[in-house]
């Protein structure tokens, strides 16, 4: 019996990875992260499998299914959006299954900044402008910042800024950016990356808050910022370049 840790990807339904799908195929459990889930990869589940939301559950209740399955002898699929490495809640139930002597294995999703970039049509990384992204959120009373990792020390490095959870934050992401970033900095604002309802808002540091507002959009939503999403901005790889010795 394992636990099988899938990342489901940003939303559409086919960019669940192979090893995801197969996985959910043979768990006669599935316990997924409630709305951000599409329902078509629920489908890959078993017809007779104990489907369980686990966006009202606490911990404590989501190990016990596990532990339940485990008593049982029943592989659980326990799906996340996106992939498990940011902001999954992954790391608190392997530690749980740790201790419950319960094994998991973990498959990777799409994450929703690599939806994002897609759906902008844009490398988040341009030689000479940005070869960095940093992948990041604001402060939240539930979730202060680490010392050191507020908006404003980031910014200091000129790298793309891929800001999560904060499309209810903007004012501090526009008042901690600006004097590092510039009014003028480009930002794309991606509303449900990849869903059929996906969307996406162009502004510059100065008008996103304005922009953000008409929209009328408050969840599911990634901040792009930096140089790199100027549509002049045009750097080229040497991996490509003539310039570049292929003799050897
Ligand atoms: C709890 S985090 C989950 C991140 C996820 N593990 C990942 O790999 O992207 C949720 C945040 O991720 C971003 N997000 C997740 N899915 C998204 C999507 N399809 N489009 C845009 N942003 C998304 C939003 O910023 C949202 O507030």
């Amino acid at each position: 019996m394992k636990v099988h840790f899938i990342g489901a990807g940003p939303g559409a339904a086919d960019l669940l990875t192979l090893r995801g799908r197969d996985h959910i195929h043979n768990s006669p459990v599935c316990l997924y992260a409630g709305s951000l889930v599409p329902t078509e990869i629920l489908a890959h589940a078993p017809a007779n499998a104990r489907i369980v939301n686990t966006a009202e559950m606490n911990l404590d209740q989501i190990i016990a299914e596990m532990a339940r399955a485990h008593q049982e002898n029943l592989d659980v699929a326990r799906i996340h959006s996106g992939d498990l490495s940011i902001w999954s809640t992954m790391g608190e139930q392997i530690r749980r299954l740790d201790q419950l002597e319960i094994a998991y294995d973990i498959t990777p999703g799409v994450p929703s900044f690599a939806a994002a970039a897609a759906a902008l049509g844009r490398e988040l990384t341009i030689p000479s402008v940005a070869q960095s992204v940093i992948l990041t959120r604001t402060s939240t009373r539930s979730t202060p910042m680490p010392p050191g990792e507020d908006l404003a020390s980031l910014g200091r490095t000129g790298a793309t800024l891929a800001i999560h959870l904060s499309i209810t934050n903007v004012d501090l992401v526009t008042s901690q950016l600006m004097p590092v970033y510039g009014a003028d900095c480009p930002v794309a604002v991606v509303f449900r990356a990849s869903w059929p309802d996906e969307r996406i808002l162009r502004a510059t540091l100065s008008t996103l808050e304005e922009v953000v507002s008409e929209a009328g959009i408050d969840r599911n939503a990634l901040i792009l910022v930096g140089k790199c999403l100027d549509e002049s901005s045009s750097g080229e790889s040497f991996l490509y370049s003539i310039a570049r010795d292929r003799s050897s």
